[in-house]
């Protein structure tokens, strides 16, 4: 009698870890903002029953966990956050080459993006980088409208501006290497320690600045402009800016990380972030982004990339390993170390 208790035991204790072993689960690392990456935590879990680990961290800071973790990987799916970080992981071999069976519902930007990286990256989103202003506090300051990036500069906003930290964050990068671009490398650098002098403070992640000015707690906040949009859909006295000399944009990205543990589900989850059912979801949770997918339905309050003047922005250098670490090394030692 108690050995046979012994063995239904030791059976059930057997199924249970046999069930265990086959649920399946994803730990996905998520550079977009808090409401887009729970939404899609919960949306693949109702899917597919995988049970999802997510951690939402900004883009450079997801690069820097990846790579730290490289001999030990604990990350599935890298999803979202800008482009250059995820090109600078592919090349580092730091992530896993995948071609989707989904590729072709994409738009040509989305496709150039895998093709730039020996498809170890996709995008999945776009969205064209800018700044928004609270109108009141500039009302209240009694400071002109900014139209233009140089406006930005101009001594009557000093402390009035803030930007992340483009170490961490890829929106502040993609404003470094618009710089860079836009007036060329001496200038650019002009511009970001000019704009030094008016930033009240770096945050972390890049969105952060335009909720900082919806609370009214800083006049303007360098973002991109699906950002400051989500903020007035919000109800905060925002107002989106695209500047008057052009602008940058990026390619938000994903990528499966290289050794991932869970590598059939990876794939379950990219294959399914890459349809028009999820990116379409986005606007719900007030995620402005261009989706990647031809077919998603885009909200009206997607600023139309059309009618911005946009950079010929050069993904594949500014997200090259070396002409990355060296922007953001010079930027450290330049710019960030100036005195306010
Ligand atoms: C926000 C934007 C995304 C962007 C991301 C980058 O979430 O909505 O479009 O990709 O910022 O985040 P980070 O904190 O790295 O600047």
């Amino acid at each position: 009698m108690k050995s046979a208790f012994m063995c239904s035991a030791a059976f059930a204790a057997l199924m249970l870890a046999a069930g265990a072993a086959r649920a399946e689960s994803l730990t996905l690392y998520c550079s977009a903002d808090e409401a887009w990456c729970q939404q899609i935590k919960t949306g693949f879990e109702e899917k597919t029953g995988i049970t999802v680990d997510m951690t939402r961290k900004s883009s450079g800071e997801t690069y820097a966990q990846v790579r730290a973790e490289a001999s030990n990987p604990k990350g599935d799916v890298w999803w979202g956050g800008t482009g250059d970080p995820h090109l600078q992981a592919a090349q580092e071999n730091l992530t896993e080459e995948y071609v989707s069976p989904m590729r072709g519902e994409l738009h040509d930007w989305a496709i150039k993006q895998a093709e730039a990286a020996g498809n170890k990256t996709i995008g999945v989103y776009s969205g064209a980088l800018g700044f928004g202003y609270n109108k009141d506090l500039l009302a209240k300051n009694g400071l002109p409208e900014p139209k233009c990036w140089a406006d930005l500069t101009k001594p009557e906003f000093k402390g009035q501006i803030q930007i992340a930290n483009p170490n961490s964050s890829g929106t502040a990068y993609t404003t470094l290497a618009t710089m860079v671009q836009l007036m060329g490398e001496d200038k650019g650098f002009e511009f970001m320690k000019a704009l030094h002098k008016n930033v009240n403070q770096y945050t972390k992640s890049g969105s952060a600045p335009i909720k900082a000015a919806g609370l009214g707690e800083t006049t303007v906040g360098i973002v991109f402009m699906h950002d400051a949009v989500a903020q007035t859909a919000a109800g905060f006295p925002i107002v989106t800016v695209a500047p008057c000399e052009g602008t940058g944009y990026e390619i938000g990205s994903m990528s499966i990380i290289k050794g991932a543990r869970n590598a059939e589900a990876a794939k379950k989850f990219y294959d399914w972030a890459l349809s028009a059912e999820m990116q379409g979801k986005a606007k719900d949770v007030k995620s402005f982004q261009l989706p990647s997918n031809k077919a998603a339905t885009v909200s009206e309050l997607t600023p139309d990339l059309s009618t911005i003047k946009l950079i010929d922005y050069d993904f594949k250098k500014y997200g090259s390993s070396e002409e990355r670490k060296r922007l953001l090394g010079k930027w450290d030692s330049e710019v960030s170390s100036l005195p306010q």
